[in-house]
């Protein structure tokens, strides 16, 4: 049951066994954007720079010097990622030509994203100072609705990472299906495209810009009885999801994460207890939420997970994927299994999930973060993890992906003093679980590709200036600042 205040805000949702009050008497309003991709105007070409190195395979890099006119080709060389690493020499620019893996092909995924480590890692020591870093993609970015290369949309939405923690260093990333190595050379050296992220064809520029999502999200129905798989369930925001499954939609889930009720009970850490009294309240009601230990990153140790819950005879109806690890650690420290201990519960597992269940699935929902729009020092994996996600959701897998600003209440970010912290020094406002809970719902019950959730902090537009544009959708007057429900509750009674 619900009920409504007489402006037709809802203020108390009744349901079978419980009953959710919510502060400030109404559910919060609800603020969606997202990231397209807008014509721009295209700069006048930068002169071909003293010394050129073109990284990346061989026989790719062969072609891309063959192709070149003689005099940039004069003072062009190439080198793969291995020998980028080795060598010490210094180059006015470094042209990076991603690799592309099919979306489901884990160790090409594993392989191609170790390649980009070497490659983020050794650029900026073969770089003369100011020296400039392009990553160009066939496929790394289209528009809404138009298929990318999973790989290459994290790679090129990761790339700004390396200008973070290099600040001599700046970086364009380019997406080119023509894989024109002249155009983006001579376009990704100007100061326009310094730092952003651009699609190139021979029609001009398509710069990446933050909007307001245009409408409320189209509904889709969790139905009851149903077993949904929640990895990280056990966590900040994925115990948001499973409460919300059971309260919502009296669905059952089943919760993949290393740690079990009975670790989460015997804690020292109350937030664990309490999270351990939830589940124990869940069961009581009647909810159905088995639990299985598994590390993410391992994919054996998932296979024998799926096994174990297709042999109790639970089938697997959707997935919310909430997994996941921060990333704390500069680049140049990072080898290849620091990156996994990030990719591997995140990405990693997201192919292997989709490839064992996408099938049988009605929907599979994952979280991102804002660090794929932005970048962070520190956290090249995370963004690289988050950002394949994305590039999974736009590759049109079925896998809709939405990016949270941080949670102050619950969840990964308190570790990094989010609770503390003045509003404006991050991108976006940070949420209350209040505030979250509504869009748990709201993210559960709609469809969608790519979201993001809450509201710009005062400062966005200063600090997204350098990379994008962006417009608020914050203000009341926004069409998509409607808190008109995507999913439950349903309209205003009459
Ligand atoms: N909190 C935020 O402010 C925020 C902002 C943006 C995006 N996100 C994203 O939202 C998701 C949930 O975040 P959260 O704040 O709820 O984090 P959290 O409280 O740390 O929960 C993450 C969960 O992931 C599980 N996990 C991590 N590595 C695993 C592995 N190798 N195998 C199995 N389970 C693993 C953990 O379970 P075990 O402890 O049992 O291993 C934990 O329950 C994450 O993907 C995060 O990137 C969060």
């Amino acid at each position: 049951m619900w009920v409504y205040n007489e402006d037709g805000e809802l203020v108390v949702q009744l349901e079978r066994y419980a009953m959710r009050a919510f502060t400030g008497g109404a559910a919060s309003p609800v603020h969606y954007h997202q990231v397209v991709l807008e014509p721009v105007a295209t700069p006048e070409p930068a002169p071909w720079p003293a010394s050129v190195l073109i990284v990346g395979a061989e026989e790719a890099t062969a072609a891309a010097l063959a192709a070149l006119p003689a005099a940039a080709a004069a003072v062009t060389t190439t080198a793969t990622p291995a020998e980028l690493a080795a060598g010490t020499d210094r180059v006015a620019a470094i042209l990076y030509l991603a690799p592309s893996a099919p979306a489901t092909g884990l160790e090409e995924i594993r392989a191609g994203m170790a390649q980009f480590l070497a490659v983020a890692k050794a650029a900026p020591r073969r770089l003369v100072g100011g020296g400039r870093l392009v990553v160009l993609a066939g496929a790394g970015l289209a528009p809404l609705g138009a298929a990318v290369n999973p790989l290459q949309y994290a790679i090129v939405s990761s790339a700004r990472v390396v200008s973070m923690e290099n600040p001599r260093v700046v970086v364009t990333a380019i997406s080119d299906p023509d894989l024109d190595i002249e155009r983006a050379v001579t376009l990704g050296l100007t100061e326009q495209l310094a730092g952003h992220k651009v699609l190139l064809s021979a029609d001009g520029v398509l710069d990446e810009a933050v909007r307001p999502h245009p409408a409320a999200l189209p509904v889709r129905v969790v139905q009851p009885d149903t077993h949904i798989l929640v990895t990280g369930g056990f966590g900040g925001i994925g115990m948001e999801y499973v409460e919300t499954l059971w309260r919502d939609h009296q669905a059952h889930a089943v919760v993949f994460g290393r740690r079990s009720v009975e670790d989460l009970a015997a804690s020292d850490d109350p937030v664990d207890v309490a999270k351990a009294a939830r589940v124990t309240a869940l069961r009581a009601e009647g909810m159905q939420l088995r639990f299985v230990a598994c590390d993410l990153a391992d994919k054996a140790q998932v296979d024998a997970a799926l096994a174990q819950v297709a042999a109790e005879g639970i089938t697997i109806k959707g997935v919310v994927h909430f997994a996941g690890v921060p990333d704390n650690g500069m680049l140049f420290r990072k080898e290849t299994a620091d990156l996994e201990q990030i990719t591997g519960p995140k990405a990693l597992a997201a192919v292997h999930l989709l490839d064992a269940l996408g099938e049988q699935v009605d929907f599979f929902l994952a979280a991102s973060t804002m660090t794929t729009i932005t970048g962070s020092a520190g956290a090249f994996g995370y963004s690289l993890a988050n950002a394949y996600l994305e590039g999974l959701a736009r590759a049109g897998t079925g896998i809709s992906t939405v990016r949270w600003p941080g949670w102050k209440e619950t969840g990964m970010a308190l570790a990094f003093g989010i609770a503390e912290a003045e509003e404006d020094t991050y991108l976006m406002r940070s949420m209350t679980t209040n505030e979250g809970r509504e869009y748990v719902r709201r993210t559960l019950s709609g469809v969608f590709t790519d979201l993001i959730a809450g509201d710009f902090a005062a400062r966005a537009g200063e600090i997204l200036d350098p990379y994008l544009s962006y417009a608020d959708a914050s203000s009341p007057a926004s069409p998509s600042a409607s808190s008109a429900p995507a999913g439950r509750p349903p309209a205003k009674p009459s």
